[in-house]
């Protein structure tokens, strides 16, 4: 076993930061803390925290409050609506990393259920750039419809039944270029959970069987899976025991010591760690890390998960009390020691937009 792993750069692709009219759940500086003191060299924010990220003004906002707080790399996903603004696509794909649809109903006001709308986004987004999409069930079918349409590159996000791992599967053996992520929420926790976790266990695609969990598993091992992602959104407890929860779970400090502890107990082998965190992710978003970009990771030393360890603003965790190996010493950015294992030593504005010049595509 060995004691110490670097990690090369390790990038989120899919996270709320929350911030702008969100700013009581958590900000641009405490999440970017948070994604540093997870392992994670660079995040990229979804665009459904309001005001929605879906036009040149509501990006500008975004983009100069993220530029002045983050203290890690981080992009931004512009968002499909549903009053048609696929004229504003020629303007911002250059300082975005892809667009987001969402499929299905979740957080926030951006469903397009439309399957003509879909496609009026699928053909107006610039064909070099990556699509994310939020669909479940049978609206994978849907979506994969259009991949086979229009040759989009698309990366389904949040994966969570053997029924859309089959969908999936078969698109890959078919040769479309989808690219898959699940979520540690759905590799560790089951349906059975929300009876003791209640609201903190409630999230979009909810938690599923121990059979769907057994296939995301298998589906890890045989290549099917190519990316863990946090779906990192935090909400206060204050609204988590509210009568109407919002869905949602922070993540970004969770997610490496789980997957360490698969590790550990192995289920999951470290090159396959590697290239589910960093190298697939940095692959498909086209971004490989600068010089001197590496998270240090003990893998033998175990803690327990406590709020009071948490940076996220938020201050809790549905995996609070569980016992986990992989505790991130040190994290580097571009040659700059950027955490130690407990503070962050960088100021905000730090962090880079890595999708800043990156043409109108
Ligand atoms: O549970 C979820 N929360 N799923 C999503 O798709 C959105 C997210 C949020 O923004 O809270
Ligand atoms: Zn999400």
């Amino acid at each position: 076993m060995i004691r110490e792993l670097q990690l090369p750069g390790m990038f989120d692709p899919h996270v709320h930061l929350r911030g702008l009219d969100w700013s009581h759940k958590a900000t641009f500086a405490s999440e970017t803390a948070a994604a540093l003191a997870g392992g994670y060299w660079a995040v990229l924010d979804m665009p459904n925290t309001p005001p929605p990220t879906i036009d040149d003004p509501a990006l500008d906002t975004k983009l100069a409050a993220i530029t002045a707080e983050a203290v890690c790399d981080w992009g931004v996903y512009f968002g499909a609506s549903q009053a048609d603004n696929t004229a504003e696509y020629a303007a911002v794909t250059g300082r975005v990393c892809g667009l987001k649809i969402y499929n299905n109903a979740t957080t926030g006001t951006l469903l397009i259920d439309d399957q003509t709308q879909r496609a009026r986004h699928y053909a107006a987004w610039p064909p070099d750039r990556v699509i994310a999409v939020h669909a479940e069930g049978s609206t994978v079918l849907d979506i994969l419809a259009l991949v086979r349409q229009s040759g989009r590159r698309t990366h389904f996000c949040h994966i969570s039944t053997a029924e859309e791992i089959g969908y999936l599967r078969a698109a890959k053996q078919e040769g479309l270029p989808v690219t898959v992520g699940v979520t540690p929420h759905h590799l560790f926790l089951t349906a059975e959970d929300v009876r003791s976790l209640g609201a903190l266990g409630r999230m979009k695609p909810e938690l599923k069987t121990a059979a769907d969990q057994a296939v995301l598993w298998q589906a890890i091992d045989s290549g099917v899976v190519d990316v863990v992602e946090s779906d990192h959104a935090p909400h206060t407890l204050a609204e988590k025991a509210s009568e109407n929860p919002p869905s949602g779970v922070p993540g970004l400090e969770t997610t490496l010591p789980l997957l360490c502890t698969a590790v550990h107990e192995g289920r999951l082998t470290v090159d396959r760690l590697v290239e589910l965190v960093a190298l697939r992710p940095q692959a498909i978003f086209g971004k490989p890390p600068p010089p001197g970009t590496y998270t240090l990771v003990d893998l033998e030393t175990s803690y327990l998960i406590a709020r009071e360890n948490l940076h996220t603003l938020c201050g809790w965790s549905p995996f609070e009390g569980q016992r986990v190996f992989g505790k991130v010493r040190e994290v580097w950015i571009r040659g700059q020691r950027v955490f130690d294992g407990e503070r962050v030593l960088v100021s905000p504005g730090f962090g880079h937009n890595l999708f800043a010049g990156m043409g109108t595509g």
